[in-house]
């Protein structure tokens, strides 16, 4: 079915389309009692739904902007979509968080209520390779910035991406694990399906073999769900990886890579369960340095995501392209995070 469009409302109420225009913007204080009866009606009878996109659009008014992110159940993405709120305000302009679960049907749904919704543009914190399920709104104008993933083949080639370069950050954790000396190093995660965590797991790979050693002689434990990425369950995840890798008779490792601060957190807590002394028995590097990495005792080693950083570049290319310096589409800012040693990981 048609969308009804300002112009059959128009015609049905036998006026002009600026005069709906004015009064679906509140700029009726001048219009006679009649006009504004007969527009209601028409609008009633027609069932019109104004796309406060293509009016804010056109005359750029819109000052929100949307954010998709998968869970503020994670305290990464609780800080970060803070970030992303703090500077969105200091750019005049107000922010609707989403949270997606990962799940891809949620993230389309909530892009195309947002474009509904007349934002400005949407900041897609998706871990998925493909933007296929949202290219429709990008078409249709929708100016759209992922977080979290570097650009793929495939984008669309007005998309700006911006994310950690986890392949380095992969490097940095598990080379300062081989600079106390460990060798037998192991990989934690969830599903290791996503674009950025598969990234990380490759630069795990890498600095083992510049060292000389095989990622196949390694443990690796990739979750039991293949489906989940763990990113509220990712405490539970770690705690079970910790139960399994050191299980009566296996094969253990001395020190340990998390996917991130929730999964290592969990695997700490696995271990003391087992009455294994976290840096002392095992040493666990995590990923992001969240809060709650320095609170721990001991306090976790990571590998930092200068998150505000990365959230000002995001609201700026969302907001307002070029602020960053560049409008350049199909731009992908990878940012290099940094290593924050403290008390988990020790000497072999
Ligand atoms: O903790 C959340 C994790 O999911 C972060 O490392 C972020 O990069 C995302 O991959």
């Amino acid at each position: 079915m048609a969308r009804v469009t300002i112009q059959d409302v128009a015609r049905a109420a036998e006026v002009s389309p600026s005069t709906v225009s004015n009064f679906l913007n509140n700029r009726s204080e001048r219009m006679v009692a009649a006009t504004r009866e007969r527009i209601e009606r028409a609008i009633a009878e027609l069932g019109y739904r104004p796309n406060r996109a293509a009016r804010q659009l056109r005359n750029g008014r819109s000052q929100t902007m949307g954010l998709v992110v998968p869970s503020v159940g994670n305290p990464f993405w609780g800080a970060f979509a803070r970030e992303v709120e703090v500077a969105a305000l200091e750019m005049g302009c107000n922010v609707l968080l989403c949270n997606s679960e990962r799940d891809p049907d949620r993230e389309r749904r909530y892009v195309e209520e947002l474009w509904e919704d007349g934002v400005r543009g949407i900041i897609l914190c998706t871990s998925l390779p493909s933007l296929e399920h949202v290219g429709h709104v990008i078409k249709e104008g929708l100016r759209l910035v992922t977080f979290d993933r570097p650009a793929q083949p495939n984008d669309p080639a007005s998309v700006v991406s911006i994310s950690i370069d986890n392949n380095v950050g992969g490097q940095i954790a598990t080379s300062h694990l081989l600079e106390l000396g460990h060798t037998k190093i192991a990989f934690v995660s969830g599903s290791i399906r996503s674009v950025n965590r598969s990234a990380r797991y490759r630069g795990y790979c890498d600095a083992l073999e510049a060292a000389g050693l095989s990622p196949d002689d390694m443990p690796v434990w990739a979750g039991t769900d293949a489906t989940r990425f763990g990113d509220v369950e990712a405490a539970q995840v770690g705690r079970n990886a910790a139960h399994e890798l050191f299980r009566e008779g296996a094969d253990a490792p001395t020190a340990v890579v998390a996917i991130n601060d929730m999964t290592a957190l969990g695997f700490c807590r696995g271990l003391r369960d087992l009455g294994l002394e976290v840096g002392v028995d095992v040493s666990v590097i995590g990923f992001d340095d969240i809060i709650l990495a320095d609170l721990y005792d001991p306090p976790l080693t990571s590998v930092r995501q200068p998150i505000s950083q990365m959230a000002k570049l995001a609201v700026a290319e969302a907001v307002d392209p070029g602020a960053n310096g560049s409008n350049e589409p199909g731009r992908s800012v990878l940012l290099r995070p940094e290593l924050v040693v403290r008390e988990s990981t020790q000497s072999k």
